[in-house]
């Protein structure tokens, strides 16, 4: 009997045994294809030999050093190569353990940030609705996935969320994009205007729509709008690249793609691909000089902060993406997961859109598709693809409550940079056979309702 508190308590989880390249195997030596990365982490898929190599040799130098006495060459190295390759502006590393820390330490950044140019009056973060930022309470107040929140609601901090980004959900069929990005633009004016520009903190936002969205890319022009309005306003932009970045969709940062920069960023997954718990935020000079010049410290911190270890093997991914030209490969991979999927799904009767950017792509269920209506989330259709995937041998992301945190489904695809184009044709094979035979469990009313 299990003593682990698992996310599940009454599922029986195979137990994971080895992993190498785009494959785990269980322990009865069942394999899987991991075609989500786990929930978009291993973007070099298992067992890399140069990870591995720069975690053992880091290991037998150091294996922990608390930051309030020691920094480590592992922790400077990865920081120094950060900001090399960083959004311009940004001059710093705030490292921790995960995303929901780095959210953590964004907020309180940002926050403590207005303390020390002199103006405390801001105390208001604005998000958007159906965004996850983490699971702790910062990040789960500022995220605005309705199921998340709803029994924790009376723990977190107040919160002001606009619409999010969603062509497929949002746009008007009259609307071109960009105007579909003015009304947005003039969404976030209002909400600045309503609560006063002078005490909002923060616009916080994921660049590429993750986990509870599944891979919303946001339209042309609405960042360049965000990053203007915030601007104008003095408002600082916080940008939430814990699962759309670090080469996820085919470019270091999601946010190259949009042309802006952000002050602070969250970037986690991808860092350390899994190969050791690490996250971080980058901070532009212009919050860093704001503490300099200031009380000369950010009040925060953790006991794991810039674990060597983990460090360690981040710089190594990092390079490793590098030297084997590695998001060339997701660009390339990219443009086959998009025909393969759509070839499959795009005549599909119960899938309504197939989107993403990069190598990571989601498609979302409906019941009918021309009216967009879901499936009866009672009937957990997201989980069903998940249970018919890893029946095939398929490890993919599917979740609900994708339209407002209770309806919808989709199915998250974050396959590792390696992948190549037969490894597609496979995943997409058995995901097609997995979302018929999860559609064909259903009840049979579920299939016609609507
Ligand atoms: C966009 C985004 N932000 C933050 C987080 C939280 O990261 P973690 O689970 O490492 O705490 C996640 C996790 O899925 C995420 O997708």
């Amino acid at each position: 009997m299990t003593r682990i508190l698992h996310r599940t308590i009454a599922h029986t989880y195979p137990m994971a045994a080895r992993g190498e390249g785009i494959y785990l195997w269980d322990a009865t030596g069942k394999q899987y294809i991991d075609a989500s990365g786990g929930a978009a982490v291993s973007c070099l898929g298992h067992g890399h030999p140069d990870v591995l190599a720069a975690m053992h040799a880091q290991l037998d130098k150091l294996a922990y050093a608390h930051t309030s006495f020691f920094t480590t060459e592992a922790a400077e190295d990865l920081a120094s190569d950060l900001v090399a390759h960083a959004p311009s502006g940004i001059s710093h590393v705030y490292f921790v353990s995960g995303g929901s820390e780095a959210i953590e330490a964004a907020l309180k950044l940002a926050r403590q940030y207005f303390v020390e140019i002199g103006e405390p009056e801001r105390r208001n973060f604005i998000a958007r609705k159906q965004s996850y930022h983490g699971n702790t309470l910062g990040a789960l107040a500022v995220g605005g996935n309705a199921w998340r929140r709803k029994q924790f609601a009376p723990l977190l901090i107040d919160t002001h969320h606009v619409s999010p980004c969603s062509e497929y959900r949002g746009k008007r069929a009259d609307e071109t994009p960009r105007q579909y990005a003015e009304r947005l633009a003039q969404e976030l004016e209002a909400k600045i205007a309503q609560l006063g520009a002078k005490t909002v903190i923060a616009f916080i936002a994921e660049t590429v729509g993750g986990a509870t969205g599944g891979c919303v890319p946001p339209v042309e022009g609405y960042f360049k709008r965000v990053r203007e309005i915030c601007d104008r306003h003095g408002i600082l932009l916080i940008l939430d690249e814990v699962m759309c970045g670090m080469g996820r969709t085919g470019t270091l940062h999601a946010c190259e793609q949009e042309g802006i920069a952000p002050d602070l960023m969250a970037i986690a997954k991808g860092l350390g691909g899994g190969f050791a718990p690490i996250g971080a935020v980058l901070v532009r000079n212009t919050v860093i000089d704001a503490f300099a010049h200031g009380s000369g410290l950010f009040q925060h911190g953790h006991t794991y902060l810039g674990h060597p270890l983990a460090c360690a093997g981040a710089l190594a991914v990092q390079k490793v993406i590098r030297r084997d030209n590695l998001l060339a490969n997701v660009r390339r991979q990219s443009e086959h997961l998009t025909r393969r999927l759509s070839e499959r799904f795009g005549n599909h009767h119960h899938v309504g859109d197939v989107r993403g950017r990069g190598l990571f792509q989601a498609i979302e269920l409906v019941l009918d598709r021309t009216s967009k209506t879901t499936f009866d989330p009672k009937h957990k259709l997201h989980a069903r693809i998940k249970s018919q995937g890893m029946a095939r041998g398929l490890m993919v992301y599917p979740m609900g409550g994708t339209v407002d945190g209770v309806h919808g489904d989709h199915v998250l695809l974050a396959p590792p940079f390696i992948v190549t184009e037969g490894n597609i044709d496979s995943i997409v094979e058995r995901l097609g056979d997995a979302v018929d035979a999860a559609i064909a469990s259903l009840p049979g009313a579920a299939k016609t309702r609507g």
